[in-house]
């Protein structure tokens, strides 16, 4: 199959507007606190936090290879799209086809979101945005502000949520280019925030942040504190030989996290989390890849 290049729209745009931060996102829904949130519908990840992600948030999903980070989102982004929410998926891995069969296979079926205009999925080519922001670099020369608008979301499409899969993609594109990649996430982030737009931005990462003993080069790092939320996902290898998926909120800015690891399961309906069944076993004991 000759694969179809899509170009990037990335373009100039306006100051951001400063005063436009997440404090004075408007208020729709609240849970009694007054902050709006979403809820994703993954089986106990309400459990997990106060009851949902504030809207407008920049949330990581990170874990190893396989852990379960795609299904999350796409599982999140059917239930978002059963409750009506206008959903942007940004594949720079897997194309369309094949998310969209998957999905089916756990009898989430989108077409009608897609036919009605609510859902789009769209698989983008990582180096494209690399050029492209290579190109806008040397145009500035010396400036060490660009104003880009990051992504290139369809022009005729303004979605709530925005799921992106993945950073790891986006950031090998840069290859040995980390400040490039800073300044790309930086605008992205910003972009998210002007616009309002909740997100899930998946991650690879070998060991999830809280293990401490990570080397994060300084781009990854600068990722981990412009998210608003951080939830890893475990892939756990129990000294028995037995793996065992688990779960945990790391960050959520605003918002009461039950700090623990949690069983988690993937069957053909999605994931399944267990609020009550923290992860067995002594954890210095028990490898997280
Ligand atoms: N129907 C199913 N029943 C049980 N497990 C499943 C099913 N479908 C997928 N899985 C499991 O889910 C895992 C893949 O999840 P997912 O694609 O979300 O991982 P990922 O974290 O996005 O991985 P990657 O980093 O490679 O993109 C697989 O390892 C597979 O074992
Ligand atoms: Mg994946």
């Amino acid at each position: 199959m000759v694969k179809k290049k899509i170009k990037p729209n990335i373009k100039k745009i306006k100051k951001l507007d400063k005063k436009q931060t997440k404090s004075n996102i408007k208020i729709k829904k609240n849970n009694g606190d007054g902050t709006a949130r979403v809820h994703v519908g993954v089986p106990g990840f309400e459990d997990l936090i106060q009851g949902g992600i504030p809207s407008g948030y920049a949330v990581l999903v990170e874990g190893g290879p396989g852990s379960g980070k795609t299904i999350f989102c796409l599982q999140s982004m059917y239930n978002l799209c059963k409750q009506g929410k206008k959903v942007l998926y940004m594949s720079f891995e897997e194309p369309e086809d094949r998310l969209m069969s998957h999905m089916k296979s756990f009898g989430w079926d989108i077409e009608p979101f897609v036919k009605k205009g609510t859902l789009k999925i769209k698989r983008f080519d990582a180096l494209d945005i690399a050029r492209s922001v290579e190109a806008l670099l040397s145009a500035a020369k010396k400036e060490l502000l660009i104003d880009v608008e990051p992504m290139f979301f369809p022009e005729d499409f303004e979605p709530e949520t925005v799921m992106v899969d993945s950073l790891t993609s986006i950031a090998s594109a840069f290859s040995g280019e980390e400040n490039r990649f800073r300044i790309y996430m930086e605008q992205l982030f910003r972009y998210l925030e002007s616009k309002q737009i909740t997100s899930f931005l998946i991650r690879e990462v070998p060991i999830p942040t809280h293990m401490g003993n990570v080397m994060w080069g300084r781009a990854e790092e600068a990722v981990s504190f412009l998210s608003d939320g951080i939830i890893a996902i475990y892939n756990v290898i129990h000294d028995n030989g037995k793996r065992e998926s688990a779960i945990e909120v790391i960050k959520m800015r605003g918002t009461h996290i039950n700090k623990k690891i949690v069983s988690m399961t993937i069957t053909d309906k999605g994931l399944t989390i267990y609020p009550g069944k923290i992860l067995e076993g002594i954890h210095t004991q028990v490898k997280l890849t």
